[in-house]
Order: structure tokens, then C-alpha cells, then sequence
């Protein structure tokens, strides 16, 4: 008699994998943030991570499970570059790479970032081939097509994290404007997650009430109220908070767990995220940038063509050709 005999066992096999796992790719401040996220919101309860930063990931899993009496799910850490502990990640999420100096911007971080990719993205789809992947390293568009390429994966398998940010703090400026709640401001960001993003001004609407019916002028430069300088508020956020505390990562974190939430809750929540949008609004390159996107178990189910207003969809066509011109330069 010992504790050994404390389980009887009923049947002998375990099964080891759930079927919410997630794996993150990259233990920095924004993968770490993305993996608190996901487990302080209970949206995966079976978390793998791999980083080639051996120390810093096993100093992260054993901070993790030392409160894993308070997350109630699985932590797990491939040693090195064991990508193993990956396997039959449902979701799987990329946020290794460098990142921007204060200067630098997300475009500039291209090429060193597919090197990065290229070791990643063959082991992920190895372990896990039934898996989506979302791309949160920057330049996060460009990353997503290149991903994309790497995998073999179908389109609506790979997608970035892309404008879900950029519209969190677009719909967060607008409501301190109008002293209201973030959540009751419904408004959008589309196009590039960075400088050329594109503000849908024509659609901002605030309990039902469009805003451009009140000021016809809003957004554009003749605006008396000057809403524009919201965009501007938008496009510059990173770059303040990189100033003042040397990089972003909770609010990515959190918008990360909400797509990958919307993913495994089969929710058809539909989000602003970075996916293949040749064809529309008048685009006729492989090129990923942000749209409306409805999220299911099967990753994008459906896009919604957003209706610019003639502006933005100029706006939209810009942000595209710089993608374009930008990607034609990756070596694969
Ligand atoms: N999409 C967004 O909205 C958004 C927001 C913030 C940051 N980012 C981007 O996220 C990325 C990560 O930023 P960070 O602040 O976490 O950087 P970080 O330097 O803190 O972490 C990056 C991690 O990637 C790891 N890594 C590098 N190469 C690897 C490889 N081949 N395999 C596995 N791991 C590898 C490093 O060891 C490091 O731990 C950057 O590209 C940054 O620009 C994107």
C-alpha cells in the first residue's frame, strides 16, 4: 500500500491534448501578454509555448503554473526549438521576431522577420496541420501573406491580428471625446495594422446615430470639429507608448485572446483582422489587409465588403500598393 494506489484506474490511455490548445509562438512582452490574456480569460484551458530563448521560456512556464491553482488550464514548453509540444494546437500564435526601435517602423522589421518566420511556420504546420494560424509579428500584413506562402494553408486559415488594435484605440479615442463607453462607439480601422491604416469615418456610429449625418465633414481635412486628429491619435499610439515604456504588449495581448476566443467559441463574432482581400474594393494584387471578418472553429468564414466612401477606398488602395511594393522585395 503506498500513494501509488490512490487513483484506480479505469481505462489506461490519457488523453493528453484539449480541444481549445493553443500555442504561442515567441515568450517576449507580447507573446507573454497574448498567453496571460488567454488564460486569465479562461479562453483556452491547454496552452503551449516555444521560444529559442530557452531560459526566458522555462523562467515564464514555471512563473506561469506556480498560479495555475488560479487558471484552471494546462501550461506546457518545448525545450530549445522542440516544436512537439505544439501538437493539435487548434489556434496558433506568432508573436516571435524583432521588434520596432523607437524611430523604426513596423515596415522596417520586413525582412528580418520572414528569416524568422521561414524557422517557425513548417514546424507549427507540421505538428499541428489542422490548425489556424494568426501572425502578430510585424509588419503583421505583410507577415500574414508571407505566412500564408510558408504554410500551404488555405486562406481562411491564416490570418493577422491586424486592425482588431488599431480599432480598439480608434473606438477607445472617440468615446473619451464623447464621454461614453468604448464599447457603445462602433467604429472601425481598416487597411494596414500601421501608418496607412484607413479610418472608416463614413460608418462610425454612436447609439445608431451616424456620426457623418451630425457632421458631414467628419474626418476630412475641412472637419471645423477636427476628427481627424483621432486617426492621427491612432496611427501614432504605438509609437508613444514604445517612447515611454519601450514597447507595446498588453493591449495586443488582449486583443489577440479575443480573436482567438472568437475562433474556438465557433462565436461568427465578426472582427476587423488581416486576411486575403484580392478582389475587393478594387484590389487586384495577393496582398492581406484588414476587413470586417467573421471568426468561427473553421478560422474566416465570411468577409464583409466595408462600402468605403470614394476617400477611403483611395486611402485603401494605397495601403495596398505600399504592401504590394514592400513584399516585393522579400527574399523567401
Ligand atoms: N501586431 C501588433 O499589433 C503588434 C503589437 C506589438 C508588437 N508586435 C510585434 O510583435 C513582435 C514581438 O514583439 P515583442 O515585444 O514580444 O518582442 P520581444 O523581443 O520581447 O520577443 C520576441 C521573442 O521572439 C523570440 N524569437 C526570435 N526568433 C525566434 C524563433 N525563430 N523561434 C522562436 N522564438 C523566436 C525571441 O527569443 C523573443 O523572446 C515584434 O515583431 C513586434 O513588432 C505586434
Amino acid at each position: 500500500m503506498g500513494t501509488k494506489d490512490l487513483l484506480m484506474n479505469i481505462i489506461s490511455e490519457t488523453c493528453d491534448t484539449n480541444i481549445d490548445k493553443v500555442t504561442v509562438v515567441g515568450t517576449g512582452d507580447v507573446g507573454m501578454a497574448c498567453v496571460f490574456s488567454i488564460l486569465a480569460q479562461g479562453v483556452s484551458s491547454d496552452v503551449a509555448m516555444v521560444d529559442l530563448n530557452e531560459n526566458k521560456m522555462m523562467g515564464e512556464l514555471m512563473d506561469l503554473e506556480h498560479g495555475r491553482l488560479f487558471l484552471n488550464a494546462k501550461i506546457s514548453a518545448g525545450k530549445g526549438n522542440d516544436y512537439s509540444v505544439t501538437a493539435g494546437s487548434k489556434v496558433c500564435v506568432i508573436t516571435a521576431g524583432v521588434r520596432q526601435k523607437e524611430g523604426e517602423s513596423r515596415l522596417d522589421l520586413v525582412q528580418r522577420n520572414t528569416d524568422v518566420l521561414k524557422a517557425i511556420v513548417p514546424n507549427l504546420v507540421k505538428y499541428s496541420p489542422d490548425t489556424i494560424l494568426i501572425v502578430v509579428s510585424n509588419p503583421a500584413d505583410i507577415l500574414t501573406y508571407v505566412t500564408w506562402k510558408l504554410s500551404g494553408l488555405p486562406k481562411h486559415r491564416v490570418l493577422g491580428s491586424g486592425t482588431n488594435l488599431d480599432s480598439s484605440r480608434f473606438r477607445l479615442f472617440i468615446s473619451q471625446r464623447l464621454g461614453v463607453a468604448p464599447e457603445s462607439v462602433h467604429g472601425w480601422i481598416l487597411g494596414e495594422h500601421g501608418d496607412s491604416s484607413v479610418a472608416v469615418w463614413s460608418g462610425v456610429n454612436v447609439g445608431g446615430v451616424r456620426l457623418k449625418e451630425l457632421n458631414p465633414a467628419i474626418g476630412t481635412d475641412n472637419d471645423p470639429e477636427n476628427w481627424k486628429s483621432i486617426h492621427k491619435q491612432v496611427v501614432d499610439a504605438a509609437y508613444e507608448v514604445i517612447k515611454l515604456k519601450g514597447f507595446t504588449n498588453w493591449a495586443i495581448g488582449l486583443s489577440v485572446a479575443s480573436i482567438t476566443k472568437s475562433i474556438l467559441r465557433n462565436s461568427n463574432k465578426i472582427l476587423p483582422v488581416s486576411t486575403y482581400i484580392k478582389g475587393m474594393c478594387g484590389i487586384e494584387h495577393e496582398v492581406f489587409l484588414s476587413m470586417p471578418c467573421t471568426l468561427g472553429r473553421n478560422g474566416i468564414t465570411s468577409v464583409i465588403d466595408p462600402h468605403l466612401a470614394e476617400e477611403e477606398r483611395c486611402y485603401m488602395k494605397f495601403s495596398a500598393a505600399k504592401m504590394v511594393e514592400t513584399a516585393s522585395g522579400i527574399k523567401f
